[in-house]
């Protein structure tokens, strides 16, 4: 008989793998479930309003929810009856004590660790799908198997899907990792997971690796990729200076097949909760392990993204005479990228509180993130005179000195620019940061423009 399955873990990763996952295994029950009883509720409203925005998400959870995909907050009663544990659990940025500002906090993870064993009534497999510092499995297997009645055995499956695309990467996946104790059991185990994603993923695009590998390859594969958006970042800068375009640059680098023409988008610099986190994460180990150069390295792709919201600044600085104060500029775009409603780490946060450090007057627009927008910025709202927040782009532009458009929704393209341009003051500016919009019909209408890399 299939085994059940249990995540701890409701959020970004934990619900729609788990949807996925119960979707293509209906003889397995899927149980996700959080100590937040309000994320809980939201996953099982009734009319479908998630807590999160992903498309297609919603499709996949009416189809399963109730089947075999039920959320909960009983995760004794989960644990209990499941045995296969999935972990996708928040490890966000230590911020305090040794290795501050770049190691994992583990404590959520630990503490799911001593529930799981608390709870337990057999024996289960433990699956790593947060993503995790390497030898955060021992650390889990010494918390579990101390003086522990029941055998627990501990893998690693990161997760390598990006919002915004997260179902189509979950049900068409490059690849899936799986890696665990390269024993007996260990063996079985890891067999045992490969069946759950057999059910829709070819075999051959399933790899399995020893625990460590897999634990390293999710941090190396997300520090790769920040590294390739802060290369791309720096040529950008050049391509300002010089006046080479970067979107011609990486068109033709792309075409080189050894270097590819994914992750070559030039930018406001990377955002999303993953890849600054990772990537300290990386330095942290680097610097553990006295490889004190190799964390330097990796700590640049970090400082240049840092750089390239900071450039933004200084340019609208340099474009608008100078002088910011009491000008109006409208951020179009709060998510960290199109398609999502996340906000975590967006560099639109950055430039907003840069730019509101200038005593500019922010309004902010959004289709999917200004709830999230209004949390993040709570500590700068103030009395509101300032910074403000409204669905409607035309409504956000009118008066403004300044559009920044920060995230690149397929919405602004489409968008009546001349309208856009007819309400603002004059001269009207827009910086691209995307650059996604049509700049000589931007030119044409009147507007002075600004992009990355050119
Ligand atoms: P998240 O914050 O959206 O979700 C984590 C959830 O875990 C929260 O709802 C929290 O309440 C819950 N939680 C924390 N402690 C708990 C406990 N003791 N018991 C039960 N529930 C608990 O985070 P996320 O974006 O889903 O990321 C989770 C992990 O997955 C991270 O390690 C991240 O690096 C990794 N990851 C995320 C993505 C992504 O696209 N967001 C992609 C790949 C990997
Ligand atoms: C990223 C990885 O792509 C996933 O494989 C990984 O699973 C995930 O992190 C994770 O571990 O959380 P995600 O952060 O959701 O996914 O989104 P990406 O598409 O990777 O974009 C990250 C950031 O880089 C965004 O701000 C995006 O706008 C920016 N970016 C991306 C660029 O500026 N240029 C590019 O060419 C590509």
């Amino acid at each position: 008989m299939n085994k059940n399955i249990v995540c701890i873990g409701a959020g970004y990763i934990g619900g729609p793998t788990m949807a996925v996952i119960a979707k293509m295994n209906p003889d397995r029950k899927v149980i996700v479930v959080d100590i937040n009883k309000d994320r809980i509720a939201a996953w099982n409203s009734p009319d479908y309003a998630l807590p999160i925005y992903e498309p297609g998400l919603v499709d996949v959870v009416r189809e399963v929810r109730g089947k075999n995909l039920f959320f909960s907050t009983d995760i004794e009663g989960a644990v209990k009856e499941c045995d296969i544990v999935f972990v996708g659990v928040n490890t966000p940025t230590k911020m305090f004590g040794r290795g501050a500002g770049r190691a994992s906090d583990l404590q959520f993870w630990e503490a799911t660790a001593r529930e799981i064993k608390n709870y337990a009534e057999g024996d289960k497999i433990i699956v790593e799908k947060s993503t995790l510092p390497v030898r955060t499995a021992a650390a889990m297997e010494s918390i579990l198997n101390d003086h522990a009645k029941f055998r627990f055995t501990v893998l690693s499956n990161p997760e390598f899907l990006a919002e915004g695309t997260a179902i189509k990467d979950l049900l068409e996946p490059d690849r899936v990792l799986i890696g665990g104790p390269q024993d007996e059991v260990g063996l079985a185990a890891i067999n045992e997971i490969v069946e759950v994603y057999a059910t829709w993923v070819p075999r051959e695009r399933i790899l399995t690796t020893n625990v460590w590998s897999a634990e390293l390859t999710k941090l190396a594969a997300n520090a790769f990729l920040a590294q390739r958006v802060s290369s791309i970042n720096a040529i950008a800068g050049l391509c300002e200076a010089t006046g080479a375009d970067v979107e011609e640059v990486a068109r033709v680098m792309g075409a080189d097949h050894r270097i590819g023409s994914k992750f070559l988008k030039a930018g406001p610099g990377f955002g999303g909760s993953c890849f600054k986190k990772d990537v300290l994460n990386l330095v942290y180990l680097c610097e553990s392990f006295g490889l004190h150069t190799a964390a330097e390295y990796w700590s640049g792709v970090i400082k240049m993204n840092e750089h390239q919201q900071e450039r933004i600044v200084s340019r609208l600085f340099k474009a608008m005479f100078n002088t910011l104060a009491n000008k109006k500029i409208a951020l179009f775009g709060f998510a960290f990228k199109a398609d999502t409603g996340d906000t975590r780490e967006t560099p639109s946060g950055t430039v907003a509180r840069l730019l509101y450090d200038e005593h500019v007057r922010i309004v902010i627009t959004d289709p999917k993130a200004l709830p999230n927008a209004r949390r993040d910025l709570a500590d700068i709202v103030g009395d509101g005179s300032r910074l403000a927040f409204e669905d409607d782009p035309y409504k956000a532009a009118e008066d403004a000195d300044a559009v920044v458009l920060m995230t690149d929704w397929r919405l602004y393209p489409s968008l009546d620019w001349k309208r856009i341009y007819d309400s603002m003051r004059k001269p009207a500016l827009v910086f691209d940061t995307r650059n996604c919009l049509d700049r000589d019909a931007l030119k044409s209408i009147g507007f002075r423009v600004l992009n990355v890399g050119k």
